[in-house]
């Protein structure tokens, strides 16, 4: 019998979940909360503030876990950004331009654009949780996790241990995300056409500081596989000094 009701539920369980229309009142309410289509910067950016703002009010920020894929959600329906100013990071192996999108609350857009090979080293986010949204190109991004007993990021110098929690290639509209607690390091490597990534961040605590984590062993790049895990040496916010030189 159960056997039975198992088969005869597999179709529905390939067609995946049907999309009925939206009637009860809560989801109603919820309608405010979800994006819409968007073909214009500047109007997504005021309906996600002002829809992150209002999840705040009605349940506050606390679950980052959960503020994040609300903010995922909205980073997918962003169009395109408007041309930045872009400023040069001296020191990368290869240009690298940083730019900022849009300041305010809750959350902050700013953009990298990568030449083609360009790494940007193992770096955290101290505090912050962010959606990194590849919009040109193709690129590399690797997600570490901080084990625990490990040095801060503030002690310059110290050796620090991670794990590599993902790996992924993004194309254009693909994205990843991490927490102030999950994937919180991260390195990004540009594909042979160069990439531009667009960061949705928030910060929960102790904005504008973070360091870069120099790995020991040579180059980590190409080397990574979920699990494996690396010590480095907190190096500072210079990128120049991020760098690992082959073993
Ligand atoms: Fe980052």
């Amino acid at each position: 019998m159960r056997r039975r009701q198992l088969v005869k539920a597999l179709p529905f369980s390939i067609a995946g979940g049907f999309l009925g229309a939206v009637t009860t009142e809560a989801q109603e309410q919820r309608r405010a909360l979800t994006p819409d289509r968007y073909d214009d910067f500047a109007i997504w950016l005021d309906a996600a503030r002002e829809s992150a703002l209002e999840l705040i009010a009605i349940s506050g920020a606390d679950d980052t876990e959960r503020f994040m894929q609300f903010l995922a959600l909205w980073t997918t329906a962003m169009p395109e950004i408007p041309e930045p100013e872009w400023q040069e990071i001296a020191g990368a192996n290869a240009r690298l331009d940083a730019a900022t999108v849009s300041l305010g609350r809750p959350f902050v857009v700013t953009a990298l654009r990568f030449a083609s090979g360009c790494v940007l080293p193992a770096h955290c986010h101290p505090g912050g949780g962010g959606v990194s949204l590849c919009t040109n190109g193709s690129l590399s991004i690797r997600h570490f996790d901080l084990l625990e007993g490990s040095a801060d990021f503030s002690e310059t110098g110290s050796v620090a241990e991670v794990e590599a929690v993902s790996t992924t290639l993004l194309r254009s509209r693909q994205f990843t995300e991490f927490t102030p607690t999950r994937a919180n390091l991260h390195e990004l490597e540009a594909g042979p056409g160069g990439a531009t990534v667009v960061d949705v961040i928030v910060q929960w605590r102790r904005a504008g500081e973070f360091s870069f984590l120099k790995f020991q062993g040579g180059p980590s790049v190409t080397r990574d596989s979920v699990g494996r895990r690396r010590s480095g040496t907190w190096v500072g916010m210079d990128i120049s000094r991020a760098y690992a030189s082959a073993a």
